[in-house]
Parts: C-alpha cells; structure tokens; sequence
C-alpha cells in the first residue's frame, strides 16, 4: 500500500514511538496521579514533564507545565475550549475553512443560546484574509478560532497577523493546530495565540487517543467535564487548579508515552526538515497532476508557493471523488481520503461542493519513489481506462 492519508492520521508511526508505548505497558501502567507509591509517582512525573515539553515546544509564554492539559484528540480540545471560555452573549468570528469539531460545537451552543457566531470566507485557494476577520469583529467578539492550516488545501494562515488584531481588541485566539503541529512553527509567544488545540496523532507522530490544549496566561476556561482527578477527592467540584480542572477521569497514560517519543523524534529531526520533504514531495505532485488532462488541483495556485502543508485536493471532470478513491484502493493499492473531510463549508469557495475532493496528504515516511505509481494511477484513472 502506497499511504497519502496522512492529514488524517500519521502512518507509519517512528518505531521509538512504539518502542515507548511497549516499554510503559510493560514497567509502567499503573495509574499516574492516583497513588502516592513510587511507580505511580513515576509515571506522573512522565506525564508532567511531556506538559512542560509540548508547553516549551509551542513555547507558551505561561511557561506552566499545568497549563498544558490532556485529551483524546483535538475535538476535545476544541469543545473544552470553545465551551470553556465563551459565556452567554458571548460572539466568536471562525472561518470558513473551520473543521466539524469546531463548527459543531459552535452551531451546538448558538442553538442553545449559548453565543453567537460569524464566519470570515476564504478565497479559492483557501486563505483567509484577515480583513475579513477583522470586519465580523463586534464588541460583544470574546475569541477568533482559526485553523491553521486546511486539511482540504492546506493552505496555512497569517496567523502572526491575526494574532496581532486579536490582542489589539483584547480578543481571545484559539488556534486550531491539528494539522500544522510538527510540521509548522506554533510559537504562542510571537505570534500572541492564547489557546493552541494539538492533536497528537498527526505531525506530531504520536498514536490516535492523544491531544490537548496549550493555554496562554490570558486563557482560564472553567470547567465543562466533572470527574474523579485522584487529588482533593472529599470536594464535590472540580478542583479548580490546573489540570485538574479541565482533566477527568485516568489519563491515556500509554498513549502519552507514545506522544512524548513522537514529540521527541520531531524535535529531533525538526519540523523544518520534516516540512520540507513532505512539501516538496507535494509540489512535485502537485506539477505531475497538472499534466494529467482532466484532473483539477484545487488552491496550490501560482503565487502561494511555501504556502500550504503537504496535503493536495483534487476533482477530475466527470467522475465522482469516491469512485476514484476505490479505483485508487483497490486497483493501484494507494490510500487517500475522499468527499468533505469533515470541513464542509470551503468546499463552496473551491468549487468542489456537493461531493468534495479526492485528498493526498504526505508524511515523513512518503518518498520520491510512490509519485510515478501515482501519476500512473491518476493518468488510468482520469483516461477512464
Ligand atoms: C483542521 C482539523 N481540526 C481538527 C481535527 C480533529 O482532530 P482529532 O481527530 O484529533 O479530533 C482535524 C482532524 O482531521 C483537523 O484536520
């Protein structure tokens, strides 16, 4: 199998990644934070010292291992987040390009009352002018949301600028780091972001069951999950010190290991290094596409070079995004993703609604040596042969 779905998940996982789960399972699984014996211990201090990596790594300005709070993925992050710190009266300006785990929880809380919303467009590569954010902005607006980088396109946003007139209006922004984390620079500190949202199974190389939230010292969501915490057990509320106060329940202690040796392999070889080969990789993709008749690669436009992740939308006049993701899987053994990726509200500005693109999207472990099997593919397929 040739794998372009990495926007989804990163695969293969490094093997220390592995190397690290199998270690913690076989000397470690106790329940970090619930006993006072020197295992548990230990393996609370891992879990300590991985918030203060990925608070280091995103450099938080808090410089709190305690504000880096643990989830199972981004779309809790971004639910604690949302939910967390947006009160009644309360307006938020997203984006189009915005995935369903922040355009859900949005729609679920205005339909309750719970805030209002608008949403800034995106052209049709996918970027968003931050004048079209700055214009929805009301004096009611507590957080911008912006994802940093489309899981359609890829194309990454001016985050540095948007941070700017957020923190000028003294608005919240929440950025949505799933795809770019591990792969572009996320610096809280330059580029005034209060909340980042991570995944850890993406550019970060960890396994699905881990992500969380990076909070800024302007950020204090109140509480929105209630459980047990293993500290202050004869109180009926959630503690209110971080983590505890956003944490309930065991954490996915293995699953973090997993993530801390993830974390430690992107460090290593750098996300700069990392970028630039999955970059590359898409571009010369991206140029192969372009020569076969009948295919459509949607943003990647001329002038937005060094502007997207490596992660590449097509169309092909006539036949249907998820016929050629089966032709693709059963026929060529390539494995890619088809339809709306969970982001349904770009596609209108790429012009690939109702049924969405076919998604390519290259990792580390892609090489140089899959894009001919691929254009060979797409060549058979678009010939309809
Ligand atoms: C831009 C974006 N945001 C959020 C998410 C949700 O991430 P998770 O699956 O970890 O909840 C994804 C996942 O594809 C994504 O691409």
């Amino acid at each position: 199998m040739i794998y372009c779905d990495n926007a989804a998940t990163s695969f293969p996982k490094p093997e220390a990644v592995a190397a690290a789960m199998n270690a913690h399972l076989a000397t470690e699984a106790v329940n970090p934070g619930r006993a006072g014996f020197d295992l548990a211990l230990e393996a609370g201090a891992r879990i300590d010292a991985l918030r203060g990596d990925l608070g280091r790594f995103f450099n938080n300005p808090a410089r709190d291992p305690d504000r880096t709070i643990f989830t199972p993925n981004a779309t809790l992050a971004l639910n604690l987040a949302i939910r967390g710190l947006c009160r009644p009266g309360d307006h938020v300006v997203a984006e189009v390009t915005a995935h369903n785990s922040v355009l859900r929880p949005l729609h679920m809380l205005r339909r309750r009352g719970g805030l209002t919303f608008d949403l800034a467009p995106c052209d049709s590569s996918g970027f968003v002018d931050p004048a079209g954010i700055e214009r929805l902005i009301t004096p009611a607006t507590r957080m911008v949301i912006l994802n940093h980088a489309s899981n359609v396109t890829g194309a990454v946003q001016a985050v540095a600028e948007i941070g700017r007139l957020c923190r000028g209006r003294d608005i919240l922004l929440l950025l949505d780091a799933a795809q770019s984390a591990g792969v572009l620079t996320v610096d809280m500190a330059r580029d005034r972001i209060d909340v980042v949202a991570f995944t850890g199974h993406k550019g970060l190389m960890g396994p699905t069951g881990t992500g969380g939230l990076v909070l800024g010292p302007r950020a204090e969501p109140v509480a929105i999950l209630a459980g047990g915490t293993g500290v202050r057990s004869a109180e009926l509320f959630q503690p209110e010190t971080l983590p505890y106060r956003l944490e309930a329940g065991t954490l996915n202690a293995v699953g973090l290991a997993g993530l801390q040796a993830g974390l430690a392999w992107v460090e290593n070889r750098g996300p700069d290094r990392i970028a630039a080969h999955e970059t590359g990789l898409a571009a010369e993709f991206v140029a192969l596409c372009r020569g076969i008749a009948g295919l459509k690669v949607l943003g990647h436009g001329t002038g937005s070079a060094g502007r997207h992740l490596a992660v590449v939308s097509l169309t092909c006049a006539g036949v249907d995004p998820e016929k050629i993701g089966t032709l693709l899987d059963v026929q060529w053994g390539i494995a890619v993703r088809t339809g709306l990726h969970c982001a349904p509200l770009i596609h209108a500005a790429l012009g690939s609604d109702p049924a969405g693109t076919v998604r390519f999207s290259f990792g580390p472990f892609s090489t140089k040596e899959q894009l001919p099997r691929l254009q060979e593919a797409l060549t058979a397929i678009a010939r309809g042969s």
